[in-house]
């Protein structure tokens, strides 16, 4: 799709938990940061019913899924564009197993590892692949072009002519200045 040269793009939505705990939101972020990624878009939402059936619909059939939907509506949840290279698998690697007990056991340091507190409350979601980011940017993000992205903006965000502005927690261009990180 976009060569690998290019940053890919991936969804990451801080749980309702996260929200409600500063230490960990805080946490999460500085390994969001650390980790070089750049945020495109930021939004802090109180995910609707018909976003999550929308978002989790591969899962109807799962023992989990109303306890899921009921969680992920429970109460506001971050959602971020994350950019990078090799940004999915890099953030899916950061998280952790699915299972917080797994990942509690087998990757302690891992986000879910550190900050799950059951297997529906594991702190953080990561699409899965390129299909399953542009599907779920779709869902969150209506007015997100990611053509678009691609075209007019992805080149500032992959040479580094973004400034981090920490209050909105999103990386803007900042075209034709001095290097910022
Ligand atoms: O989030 P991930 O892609 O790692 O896992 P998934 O298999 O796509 O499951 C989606 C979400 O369902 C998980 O992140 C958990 O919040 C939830 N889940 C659950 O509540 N109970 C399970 N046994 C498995 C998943
Ligand atoms: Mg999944």
């Amino acid at each position: 799709m976009h060569s690998s040269k290019s940053l890919e793009l991936t969804l990451a939505i801080l749980k309702p938990h996260i929200v409600k705990s500063p230490f960990a939101l805080k946490n999460i972020h500085n390994i969001i940061i650390q980790n070089e990624f750049k945020v495109v878009r930021t939004r802090k939402s109180l995910i609707t019913h018909e976003e999550a059936s929308k978002f989790y619909a591969e899962h109807i059939n799962k023992f989990f899924y109303n306890r899921l939907l009921t969680f992920m509506c429970s109460g506001p949840s971050l959602i971020h564009i994350l950019a990078r290279h090799n940004a999915i698998n890099t953030w899916r690697q950061l998280m952790g197993p699915t299972k917080v007990y797994v990942a509690q056991l087998s990757a302690p340091n891992t986000i879910r590892g550190t900050f799950g507190l059951s297997d529906t409350r594991n702190a953080t979601h990561g699409s899965d692949s390129q299909d399953s980011a542009e599907r779920e940017i779709a869902i969150f993000f209506k007015d997100f072009d990611i053509k678009k992205w691609y075209a007019d903006e992805e080149m500032y965000f992959n040479t580094g002519q973004v400034k981090f502005d920490f209050v909105s927690f999103v990386h803007n261009i900042a075209k034709n200045t001095d290097i910022y990180k």
